[in-house]
């Protein structure tokens, strides 16, 4: 029998790794999380796409995309020092407690776009679901046609995950890596995201685009696919608001009629189109 974690119920859980990814103003960690009850951690399930709420004592819960792949024996998110949890998430160390509420949120299609070729498009931070969607890909390669990915941040410095993504670039035919501007021993692309993809121009046909960023980039890498041919109902993208429950019961994040938190946070272009605009 699965044994599904409770939404409402934050589960105790400890930090059993810290690495950091981005040393900036802004800077971002990842950490690798593992519930205490071993049966609980052994049996938690999730799609790509899907965030947990990880809370800390007396400080609160924030949440975050889950970065591991479904079958991972942990629980890795990467996070940005914002403001209260995410500053005293950075301030944890290994061994340290917390919180963990989820899977919260929708997660992507998978099922949807089996037979199809996938095109991630990532900028920044936004990596983080898209990291979980391409090894969950890796590990259902059968299933799915030709893998494009595009991942750009502002400079190679502000990479995440950056070993890892040169591993994926030198394993996978069609990565591209780009930088917003020239730097000194930088042999890969530079410019934006959205530019790179006009570059790279993949193929709508039987297709789908994920993309994850910042809001500026992700408004851009839409109006290019689009002018590449990709269709509202090709375009999946995720979605920020800022959050409380996670369940669809405070009302804090809806957009329109819909529930980030629960009816998100992935989002089809075709659907966001009948709400009011987000980009
Ligand atoms: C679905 C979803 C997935 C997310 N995934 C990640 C992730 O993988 N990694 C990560 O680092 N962050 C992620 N975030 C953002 C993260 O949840 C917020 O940064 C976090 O809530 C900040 O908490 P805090 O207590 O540190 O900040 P607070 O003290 O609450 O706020 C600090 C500052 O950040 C601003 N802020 C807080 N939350 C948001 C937000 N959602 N959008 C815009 N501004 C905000 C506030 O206005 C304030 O200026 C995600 C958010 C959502 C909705
Ligand atoms: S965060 Fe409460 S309804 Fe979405």
């Amino acid at each position: 029998m699965v044994l599904q974690l409770n939404p409402y119920l934050p589960y105790p859980a400890y930090i059993r790794g810290i690495r950091d990814e981005v040393l900036d103003k802004r800077p971002i960690k990842t950490f690798t999380i593992e519930l205490k009850d071993e049966k609980l951690m052994k049996n938690f399930t999730f799609k790509p796409g899907q965030c947990v709420m990880v809370g800390i004592i007396g400080v609160g819960e924030a949440i975050f995309a889950i970065a591991s792949p479904p079958n991972a024996d942990c629980i890795e998110i990467s996070v940005m020092k914002m403001g209260r949890v995410t500053t005293a998430l950075h301030n944890c160390n290994v061994g340290d407690k917390v919180f963990v509420r989820g899977p919260i949120g929708n997660g992507f299609p998978v099922e949807e776009w089996e037979g199809k070729n996938i095109v991630l498009i990532a900028g920044g931070i936004g990596i983080t679901p898209l990291r979980s969607l391409y090894y969950y890909i890796c590990d259902n390669r059968g299933k799915y046609g030709e893998l494009t990915f595009i991942y750009g941040a502002r400079s190679s410095k502000d990479l995440c995950f950056k070993e890892e993504i040169f591993e994926i670039e030198r394993k996978e035919k069609t990565c591209h890596i780009t930088i917003d501007f020239e730097e000194e021993g930088w042999t890969r692309h530079v410019g934006f995201v959205p530019d790179v993809l006009m570059k790279v121009s993949p193929s709508p046909k039987n297709s789908v685009a994920i993309t994850c960023g910042p809001p500026i980039m992700i408004r851009y890498v839409i109006q290019n696919l689009h002018k590449l041919g990709f269709k509202p109902s090709q375009i999946y993208t995720t979605l920020e608001k800022r959050m409380k429950c996670g369940i669809g019961k405070c009302g804090r994040c809806n957009i329109g009629s819909l529930y980030v938190c629960k009816d998100g946070p992935v989002f089809s272009y075709e659907t966001l189109q009948k709400l009011p605009e987000v980009f």
